[in-house]
């Protein structure tokens, strides 16, 4: 059982999911996880020792021994900030092939329940509402069609003066979805009991107070 509340927030890629949880956060003063950067990190930091992305035993092995810490929005590596360095669609790609193997997932699982803290957790992922926080008292299904999704991600990058190529970003989506979905270690799925919110025509603001209006009912 979580000794705070805890809304868990899934769905596939580029869903707007991290922007509504961490929106959704700061409106209730909860703290937030940020699941999937911690697989980026897994990425990042696997890469730069040069471990395959296929060898699980290996990647399972090298995460407790990851010195990562999180200052406000910033993501620190042995103390290097990779905030933007694991936002790349090539890291995300590859945590997407690690994110398979049931050493890393098991390895990560103590890491993210000890985001629960007072006076409670936001957390967004693939399976923050059927693995890590079964008890939550909210659980969302955020989601989207693959073109609104694949805008979306493509704007994003742009904004942030990286290049980017709307079909390219289509196919990386999907090829991510498909992945995600049929893996045999935590699938992306709906959890039991989970709302569905499809995003593709709303705006980000609807979308909060949906989850927010979804929180207070669920908390009295
Ligand atoms: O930003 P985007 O939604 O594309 O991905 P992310 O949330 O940063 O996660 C990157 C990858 O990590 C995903 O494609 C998943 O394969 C994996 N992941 C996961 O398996 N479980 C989680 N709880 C979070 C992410």
């Amino acid at each position: 059982m979580n000794s705070f509340p805890v809304i868990a927030i899934d769905g596939p890629t580029a869903s707007g999911k991290g922007t509504v949880a961490s929106l959704v956060a700061e409106k209730l003063g909860f703290h937030y996880l940020d699941s999937g950067a911690l697989y980026r990190l897994v990425a990042l930091a696997s890469e730069k020792q040069g471990i395959d992305v296929k060898n699980g035993p290996e990647l399972g092995l090298l995460v407790p021994k990851l010195l990562i810490s999180f200052k406000n929005s910033q993501i620190f590596f042995n103390g290097e900030d990779v905030t933007d360095a694991i936002r790349t669609e090539n890291i995300g790609l590859r945590a997407s092939a690690l994110a398979v193997h049931p050493e890393v997932r098991s390895a990560l699982v103590g890491l993210q329940r000890s985001f629960c803290q007072s006076p409670g957790l936001v957390a967004d992922g693939r399976d923050m509402a059927s693995v890590i926080f079964p008890d939550a008292v909210l659980k969302v299904f955020l989601t989207a069609t693959a073109a609104a999704r694949a805008e979306r991600r493509y704007k994003q990058l742009i904004a942030k003066g990286l290049s980017a190529k709307l079909e390219y970003l289509l196919h990386d989506l999907q090829e991510r979805d498909a992945r995600d979905s049929s893996r045999g270690a935590a699938p992306l799925v709906v959890a039991e009991g989970a709302k569905v919110l499809e995003t593709s025509d709303l705006l980000i603001d609807q979308a909060v107070k949906t989850v927010l209006g979804w929180y207070q009912s669920a908390s009295v």
